[in-house]
């Protein structure tokens, strides 16, 4: 979460941000490795077993999509793309637990645990295919199956045999973000400016609760370090979806003009100050990241192309090889 006012809490970040860049260069050798078409001689169904089995999931209930893409998302940014996020603890220390990822959908979890299975079940594949590449396939697939681009995914990561909750919350964006904030955030994950407003384009689907932006649209409940503007009927609107004794299970689109389509209306909406998120709307209001905006509002082949290419530099973050990983059997737990 953003407002860490306390210079002890900016050196920790600090700190820890050091670490995530140390690890991003010594696994940069490892991405070498990932290659596209992986599993084509050791198990030449993965990839369309998993798309079929997503693709159900997504016909039964709309939230599996943005919630793979969530969970993708922030499996990268912790511990790298590892199925970390995926690991279920009984003493409740795992990342899900961690408050961060309190929301990160269970139906996404279900869908990707099912394809996981059914890949097991392939004759001559049980033990070949990792929950981190189970993963990155679904999140390719959930783009495609609700409008976006479709690309070939880059495959061959280890599932990592470590997690801890505590992590989480310091290696995470929160709402409240600002430019500078994401940037750095994003750069020591070895992404760009360009990545993350490419990638920020994922909340072209999906929701958010009430608590993530709701001192945005009634700013005299706390006055904030910072709060980029709404239009005025946006923002009407959002106070009958949250009112100020909002039930915590209400939430509101990310994309209020096209909330179940990848396509590049969310750009669109930044420039009429329509962003639901602090993080959202300040790729707009700061000039350093309004002419990206500008351009993939006005072109969605742009957005597309630097979408595509992001996600694959998402994907090579903290890939783990040899003993630092294996192939899970089932994604919620280590061997
Ligand atoms: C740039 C910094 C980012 C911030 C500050 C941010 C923050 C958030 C927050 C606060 C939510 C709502 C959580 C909730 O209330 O349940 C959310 C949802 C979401 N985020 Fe992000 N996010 C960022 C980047 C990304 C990226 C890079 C991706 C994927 C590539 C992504 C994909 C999503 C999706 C798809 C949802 C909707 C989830 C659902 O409906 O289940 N976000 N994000
Ligand atoms: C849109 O973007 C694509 C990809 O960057 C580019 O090739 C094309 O020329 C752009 N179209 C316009 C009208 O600017």
């Amino acid at each position: 979460m953003a407002g860490g006012s306390s210079s002890g809490k900016l050196l920790w970040r600090a700190a820890l941000l050091a670490v995530v860049a140390l690890a991003g260069i010594i696994v940069d050798a490892a991405s070498a490795q990932l290659r596209q078409n992986y599993y084509a001689s050791s198990c030449p169904s993965a990839e369309s077993t998993v798309r079929s089995v997503i693709s159900q999931h997504v016909q039964q209930s709309f939230a599996v999509a943005p919630g793979t893409l969530r969970l993708f998302f922030h499996d990268c940014f912790v511990r790298g793309c590892d199925a970390s996020v995926m690991l279920m603890a009984s003493n409740g220390d795992d990342e899900s637990h961690s408050g961060a990822d309190a929301t990160l959908s269970p139906y996404a979890v279900e869908a990707i645990n099912k394809a996981k299975a059914a890949v097991e079940a392939l004759p001559g594949c049980a033990g070949k295919v990792s929950c981190a590449d189970i993963l990155a396939m679904a999140a390719r697939d959930v783009v495609s199956l609700t409008g976006g681009p479709s690309y070939g995914v880059e495959l061959g990561r280890l599932d990592g045999r470590t997690f801890n909750r505590a992590i989480v919350k310091h290696v995470l964006p929160g709402p409240g973000f600002d430019l500078n904030q994401l940037n750095t955030l994003f750069a020591s994950n070895g992404l760009t400016q360009l990545d993350m407003i490419a990638l920020s384009g994922a909340h072209t689907i999906g929701v958010t609760h009430c608590d993530k932006f709701v001192r945005r649209i009634y700013t005299f409940k706390q006055r904030l370090r910072y709060n980029p503007p709404m239009n005025l009927d946006f923002l009407r609107s959002l106070r009958k979806v949250c009112p100020m004794n909002y039930t915590p299970t209400s939430f509101a689109m990310l994309d209020v003009s096209t909330p179940r389509a990848f396509d590049n209306a969310y750009f669109d909406n930044l420039r009429y100050n329509k962003g639901l998120l602090a993080s959202d709307q300040v790729l707009f209001t700061d000039r350093r990241s309004r002419p990206t905006v500008e351009r993939f509002a006005a072109n969605a082949t742009a957005f597309n192309d630097a979408f595509v290419a992001a996600m694959a530099k998402l994907g090579r973050i903290g890939v783990k090889t040899g003993s630092d990983g294996e192939v899970r059997k089932v994604c919620t737990a280590v061997n």
